[in-house]
């Protein structure tokens, strides 16, 4: 074998050595995430679906970034804090009680392997043709024409998520229950988004799209 070859051979090496040990401390992640999942579970359910009378929206699915990104704001703070915040004062201590970065990584990890829920909705009365117009006058330049979001810009998908929490949670942005925080800049952001929505009906009918959305993304 030429020296030329024994360098490549070792370089080949090196490159599946690094890669095992990736995958390895990835498999160790979710382990890790699944144990730490335990607790999430009396609340978010043990497949990540939610559940509405804990308050609890679906998480399966979520992208690990904003799993990870929300679980750190409620951790510092940034969210779950508003005394009018029923369900973010829920949160809270769950996300205080993640001990390290390390921990909260895991566990969004755990949460983004599982296969989305997406629950059947349970809201009524949307009009999802009068919603499609707000939609795509103001919510697709963050959210994506197929709702999967932004990571750049911090937007979340809404593909997955509970119906009812998505409405629960425009209503908090727009009275500013859940935003206004200043280490929650994104918050506040989507506030002056949910400012452009008047009232339930309009929240209701641009959700209906949304779920619209579900098909074939
Ligand atoms: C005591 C019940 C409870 C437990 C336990 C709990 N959560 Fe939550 N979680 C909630 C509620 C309620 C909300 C909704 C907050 C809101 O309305 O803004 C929430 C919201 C979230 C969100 C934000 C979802 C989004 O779309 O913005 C994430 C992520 C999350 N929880 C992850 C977890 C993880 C991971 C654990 C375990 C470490 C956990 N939760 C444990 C009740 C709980
Ligand atoms: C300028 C960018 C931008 C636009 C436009 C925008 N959003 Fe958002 N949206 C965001 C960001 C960023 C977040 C994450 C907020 C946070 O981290 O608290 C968000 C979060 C949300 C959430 C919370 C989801 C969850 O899982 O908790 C909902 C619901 C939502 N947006 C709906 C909408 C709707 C409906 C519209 C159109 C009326 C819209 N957004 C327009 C940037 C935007």
């Amino acid at each position: 074998m030429g020296a030329s070859r024994k360098l490549h051979m070792a370089r080949v090496f090196l490159v599946v050595a690094a890669l095992s040990v990736g995958a390895a401390a990835a498999a160790q992640d979710l382990e890790r995430g699944e144990q730490l999942y335990i607790l999430c579970k009396q609340c978010h359910g043990p497949a990540g679906a939610g559940n509405p009378e804990a308050l609890a929206p679906a998480i399966a699915g979520l992208p690990a970034w904003y799993s990870n990104a929300q679980l750190q704001t409620f951790r510092s703070g940034g969210r779950g804090l508003h005394p009018d915040d029923v369900g973010g004062l829920r949160m809270y201590p769950m996300a205080r009680w993640l001990e390290s970065d390390a921990d909260v990584a895991a566990v969004a990890a755990y949460v983004a392997s599982l296969p989305p829920a997406r629950p059947e909705p349970v809201l009524e009365g949307g009009d999802p043709a009068r919603g499609a117009q707000m939609y795509q006058g103001v919510c697709i330049a963050c959210h994506g024409p197929d709702g999967r979001g932004n990571e750049a810009i911090g937007s979340p998908s809404l593909l997955d998520s509970s119906d009812w929490y998505l409405l629960s949670s425009l209503k908090k942005f727009k009275a500013g229950i859940r935003a206004g925080n200043p280490q929650n800049p994104n918050s506040t952001l989507m506030r002056g988004m949910a400012a452009q929505l008047a009232d339930e009906q309009a929240m209701k009918d641009v959700i209906a799209y949304v779920l619209t959305l579900r098909d074939g993304n």
